[in-house]
């Protein structure tokens, strides 16, 4: 699968997405990334991107050229155009059901925005979709775009090993994960509990679904009702 991230801080970007688990699919050519640089596109001196908002107010808004020009040039190369995401508090909220949906396209285009926004003009002409990463407001759509790029990229096949793989079940069945502990036994006077050591496998996976049902009750009963 390939992304591409359009963004005034395409280093943020690729320093985040090179690293861990991502960097390996791209080392391994599973999935492409490729971070284009919005103010290589505009043809304003001093490199300028935004400009002040007519009507007035505070902040800055991202001027439609460079962001157009930028997304000329992507899928004027590869010959496409494929769905464009533009990160923004104001989109739907993300979710893994979305991630699964995204997960089924050959190439994504991702839009960062900055300052007050981009230019509406933008939206209607090139966006297909406008995705929030949740109930809060950040700086810029950098690091949404690599919230996003990383939970997509999990369910490229051959991403994930088995071992990473079989995390991602129990989130499947919409249950939270079961605590997990590893060595010593003992540690500041706190004991793994017994089942573990048992070494009676039927009895701890019905400790784990146990204590996952048990969890998400507590913590997110709104998950709750997916659950059979
Ligand atoms: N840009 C700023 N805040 C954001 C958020 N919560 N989700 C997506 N893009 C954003």
């Amino acid at each position: 699968m390939n992304f591409y991230i359009m963004t005034l801080f395409p280093d943020m970007v690729m320093q985040g997405l090179t690293t861990s688990i991502t960097g390996r699919a791209m080392q391994k050519k599973l999935i492409q990334i490729e971070a284009v640089n919005i103010r290589d596109y505009t043809t304003e001196k001093h490199g300028q991107v935004d400009d002040y908002p007519y009507g007035g107010g505070a902040g800055m808004v991202m001027q439609a050229e460079p962001i157009y020009r930028t997304w000329e040039a992507i899928t004027g190369r590869i010959g496409k155009r494929p769905r464009v995401v533009y990160m923004t508090p104001q989109g739907s909220v993300f979710h893994q059901g979305m991630a699964q949906e995204f997960a089924k396209e050959e190439d994504l285009i991702i839009l960062c925005g900055h300052y007050e926004g981009v230019d509406e003009r933008i939206l209607d002409l090139i966006v297909t979709d406008q995705v929030s990463i949740g109930d809060y407001v950040l700086t810029g759509g950098e690091l949404p775009a690599m919230v996003m790029v990383d939970c997509i990229s999990r369910l490229v096949p051959g991403v994930l090993n088995n071992q990473e793989s079989a995390e991602f079940e129990s989130f499947h069945e919409n249950l939270l994960e079961y605590p997990q502990y590893t060595r010593p036994e003992v540690f500041m006077g706190m004991r793994v509990p017994e089942v573990l050591l048992s070494g009676h496998h039927a009895r701890i996976d019905a400790w784990r679904q146990e204590q996952s049902v048990k969890r998400t009750k507590e913590r997110r009963p709104d998950l709750f009702p997916g659950v059979e």
